[in-house]
Parts: C-alpha cells; sequence; structure tokens
C-alpha cells in the first residue's frame, strides 16, 4: 500500500469493496491469452500513452521514476491491472487523486476512489523506485559501467516501467531522464529539451513521433558521446556511443547511412523519425543474451561485436536496420508471430550479404545455398522448436523463427515470383504501418496481392510438423528427425543470426 494517512486508505479500499459488487474489474482473467505468454497484458482498457521519467541516482545506482499512463476503459471498471514486476511502488493516482494500489505475481493492481468510465480517459501516475541489478525472476534492465540500459524484448518491459506490456497495445511515448552531468540519458525518438537542473544533474526529454510497443523501450545513462549525421532525404542518424569507445566504433556506425538507401529499397521510406545504434559498455554475457535488439528508432548492441569488419556485421546491421520495418513499424500481434520479425529481418539480412559475395562461415556464398541447408534441417527444426509460426516459451528464439522464417518467405518468392513477393511485402507494410498484424494476416495479404489462395501452401509452411515441398527446387532433401538433444540444443540461438556454419545457428550474432 501507499502511505498516506491510514483513514484515507482504508476508505479508499472501503468504497472499492463496495463498488466492485456492481462494476467489473479489468484483468481478471490475468493476462490477454497470448499463446506464448499467457498472463502478459490486461483486458478492460488500451493504454494510448505513457509519460515515462527516469532519475538515476548515480550514488545509489537506482532510478526513480514516475509513469503517466494514459488508459482508455472499453468498460467500467472498479479497478485495472498493470504488468509490473521488482518495481518499488511509492504512490499512485487516478486523475490526480491518490488511489490504492496492491502488487500481485506480476501484477499492479490499481483501484480508484472512483471506478473508471468506459471511454472516458483517465491517467494513472505510478511513483516508484527500481534498481537495474536486482536480482528478479526475469528483467528488462541491461546493468553498465556506469548507468544501465534497456533490454525489454518479450516480456520484460514491465520490469523497467508499470505497462500494458503486450505488443498489440501500441502508445505514444515521452521519456524524460535525468542523469548526473558528467554522464548523459538517451531514450527513443528525437531529443526535445534539454533542462540543467542547476544542481549537478540534467533533464533530457525525447519525444517518439511514432507508437511503439512496450518492448521496443529504450532509455540509456552512461558517459555516452552522441554522433549524428545525415542519411538519405535528410534522414537525421544519431548514434549513441560510450565515449571511451567513440573512436574505435566509427567505422562500424559510418555503415548505417548505406545500409538505409538498400533497404529502402526494398522497403520503401524507412518509418520513423531517426534511426542509429547505441553500442552499450558492456560485453558481459549475462547482460543480454544476444548481440542486437531493435530498440525503436535506438538499436541496441554490443560493442565488440561492431569492431569486426564490414563482411562479418553487415547483414547483422542490415537484420536489425530491417526491424525497424517489421517488428517495430508493424508489430507482431501475438508472439507466436515472432517469426513475422525475425524471418523478414534474416531474409533481408541475407540477402544483404550474399548480394556483397560476404561468405558466410559456413563458406556458402549465395541465398539459395544458404536456404537448401536451412531446408535440411527443417524437419528437426519443427520437432524440436514447433513449427515456424507455433513456438513455445521456450523456444521462441530459437533459428526456427529467424532462418526458418526466412525459409518461409523464401519458399512463397519461388512460388509467386520475384516481383510478387516486393508487392507483398510493399502492401503487408502498408496496410500495417504503425499497428499490428498476424501471421494470418501476412497470409491473407499474400493471397489477396497475388491473386490466388495462398492460405494452404502458406500453413502448410507455417503451421506443418513436415517440411514441404519447396517450389521450383524438387531435388532439396530433408533430413530425417534424430532424437532431440544435441540437435536441438545445435537449434537453439537468442537473437539474430545471419552466419552459416554448419547451417545451424548456434550463440548470437554469429554472422
Ligand atoms: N530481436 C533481437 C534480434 O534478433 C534478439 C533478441 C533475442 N532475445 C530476446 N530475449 N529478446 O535482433
Ligand atoms: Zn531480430
Amino acid at each position: 500500500m501507499s502511505r498516506p494517512r491510514a483513514g484515507l486508505v482504508l476508505s479508499l479500499v472501503l468504497s472499492a469493496a463496495l463498488l466492485s459488487a456492481s462494476v467489473p474489474s479489468a484483468g481478471a482473467a490475468d493476462g490477454l491469452g497470448d499463446p506464448v505468454f499467457p498472463s502478459l497484458g490486461n483486458t478492460g482498457y488500451r493504454a494510448l500513452a505513457y509519460d515515462l521519467s527516469f532519475d538515476y541516482r548515480a550514488d545509489r545506482r537506482t532510478v526513480d521514476a514516475t509513469a503517466v499512463i494514459t488508459v482508455r476503459p472499453d468498460r467500467p471498471l472498479a479497478r485495472l491491472e498493470l504488468d509490473a514486476l521488482g518495481l518499488a511502488v511509492r504512490a499512485v493516482r487516478v486523475d490526480g487523486r491518490p488511489a490504492a494500489f496492491a502488487t500481485r505475481d506480476e501484477k499492479l493492481t490499481v483501484t480508484p476512489a472512483r471506478p473508471f468510465h468506459r471511454g472516458a480517459d483517465s491517467e494513472v501516475t505510478v511513483e516508484y523506485t527500481a534498481d537495474p541489478r536486482a536480482a528478479l525472476p526475469h528483467t528488462g534492465w541491461v546493468p553498465t559501467a556506469d548507468g544501465f540500459a534497456v533490454a525489454g524484448q518479450p516480456d520484460s518491459a514491465h520490469t523497467v516501467f508499470p505497462c500494458n506490456d503486450h505488443p498489440s497495445d501500441k502508445a505514444r511515448f515521452t521519456i524524460a531522464v535525468t542523469a548526473p552531468d558528467a554522464l548523459l540519458g538517451v531514450a527513443n525518438g528525437e531529443l526535445t529539451r534539454t533542462e540543467h537542473l542547476g544542481d549537478g544533474r540534467t533533464t533530457r526529454r525525447y519525444v517518439s513521433r511514432e507508437p511503439m510497443a512496450t518492448e521496443l523501450v529504450q532509455v540509456s545513462v552512461g558517459d555516452y558521446t552522441v554522433r549524428e549525421r545525415t542519411g538519405p532525404h535528410g534522414l537525421p542518424l544519431r548514434d549513441v556511443v560510450p565515449t571511451s569507445r567513440a573512436a574505435d566504433l566509427e567505422p562500424a556506425l559510418a555503415l548505417t547511412a548505406d545500409q538505409l538507401v538498400w533497404a529502402e529499397g526494398h522497403l520503401g521510406r524507412f518509418p520513423f523519425e531517426t534511426y542509429g545504434l547505441l553500442p552499450v559498455d558492456t560485453d558481459a554475457p549475462d547482460a543480454f543474451a544476444f548481440t542486437g535488439l531493435e530498440t525503436q528508432t535506438l538499436t541496441l548492441y554490443k560493442p565488440n561485436f561492431l569492431r569486426r569488419p564490414e563482411p562479418e556485421i553487415g547483414s547483422h546491421m542490415m537484420h536489425e536496420l530491417v526491424h525497424s520495418w517489421f517488428g517495430d513499424s508493424v508489430s507482431p500481434a501475438r508472439w507466436s508471430d515472432l517469426w513475422l520479425n525475425e524471418g523478414h529481418a534474416d531474409y533481408y539480412g541475407l540477402l544483404y550479404r550474399y548480394e556483397r559475395g560476404w561468405p558466410d562461415d559456413g563458406g556458402l556464398t549465395t541465398l539459395a545455398d544458404r536456404m537448401r541447408r536451412v531446408y535440411g534441417l527443417g524437419d528437426q527444426w519443427r520437432h524440436d522448436s514447433g513449427p515456424v509460426a507455433l513456438p513455445t516459451a521456450d523456444h521462441l528464439f530459437d533459428s526456427q523463427r529467424y532462418l526458418g522464417g526466412a525459409l518461409v518467405l523464401f519458399a512463397l518468392r519461388e512460388k509467386v515470383g520475384g516481383d510478387t513477393f516486393d508487392r507483398i511485402e510493399r502492401a503487408f507494410l502498408s496496410e500495417h504501418r504503425y499497428g499490428n498484424a498476424s501471421t494470418a494476416d501476412y497470409v491473407r495479404t499474400a493471397s489477396a496481392v497475388s491473386g490466388s489462395d495462398l492460405g494452404g501452401f502458406l500453413d502448410d509452411w507455417l503451421y506443418g510438423l513436415r517440411t514441404p515441398p519447396m517450389p521450383g527446387h524438387p531435388d532439396w532433401t530433408v533430413a530425417a528427425v534424430t532424437a532431440a538433444g544435441a540437435a536441438g540444443a545445435a537449434a537453439r540461438q537468442d537473437g539474430a543470426s545471419v552466419a552459416g556454419g554448419a547451417g545451424v545457428a548456434r550463440g548470437s550474432g554469429t554472422l
């Protein structure tokens, strides 16, 4: 409970109890029923906007934060739930008035003095403190040498701020970050205001122009240098680099502008106001278990990876850039649709690699050769990781969602031809821009654009337990399934892997 006068709290609780007899509460189902993460997200309302303020206390290395969340109830609610884990909540207000609150599992229940009305927007304010180094069952915090960054995907944004933590509820975001003057606070979007507080601290406020999924939020504090440059058609590029590594990383950061030209040639205009990389100051393997993460407009990276030569990092950088279209602009309706993100990001990352003649670490030099190798593993991956569009939580980020997803797109392209495939991609992106799309939406668009019913064809590829024949390649064969274990482990990865090797992606970022 909060700590206002006991009488006030009691009366709030009592009136809430009386009201709840007649007014239903949100979240009774404890989540939105996502096929992979059933308890994520909440029913009864949509979050329209988050106004987040993070104040990094360098002395105690914790973050004092305030989240102001604009919610729109879709029915009368005596209370609502937010996802929250590891947040030490000090106070909650609804439309400025103190509200009762309680935490249970990974939910924060908010009970205002008066119920929420259907369709009437309310502001829920949560004041809390969080510790980026706290040991939690799962966390979205990335502790660094002198601050922190955020990697909320898929289900941990709510360890950083209370939210309706499901990609289907995208919202507007403004993020203010206060840091000691020796450090710099950054977040997604555009810097709109810098305020020197006069006490050795500065607050910087960032606005995201387009809606964002909670999993894509980035907030970071560190000893950073901001590198600004200009991309195609004047797009402002912004990299945020640890000052001590700025020179070292410059060759990699300089690659983005040309990559954007290539990506826009395939996918149309870059969808956001800016782009850049955030190589954070940690290479600790446990800081996050992958190489990069597509936090909107500002991609998180392990720094050492980016010190490698272009042929070893270019396709991974392309993978992350392509997430701006697939993942960030068009976000998955459910986590089982993850292949839409990772399959597309890998597909274009690979295309970029082989067009440039960069052999993968299995020595392959063409997309077709690579896809043939992945094809051979098709039944094994379906057995070990589930079909491409039917992941379980343990196997969500397996190669099956990445290379397996790319293989589905390759099969579709072989079936309908390059021109039609490109038109499907463009149509899908424009139909769902700044929103969400499901696997069924993709299948629908593919059928509509190609003028033929691709439902059966794509459903076999996406949901089947056996690998379908590859159009145009009757000679391609699939290896027999062996017991899970060695092969299963080899198919595990976490993060983009546009590499080659033995045909299975191992570890992260072995591009
Ligand atoms: N989406 C990231 C990428 O492929 C990888 C993140 C993987 N792991 C995770 N737990 N989110 O670029
Ligand atoms: Zn990815």
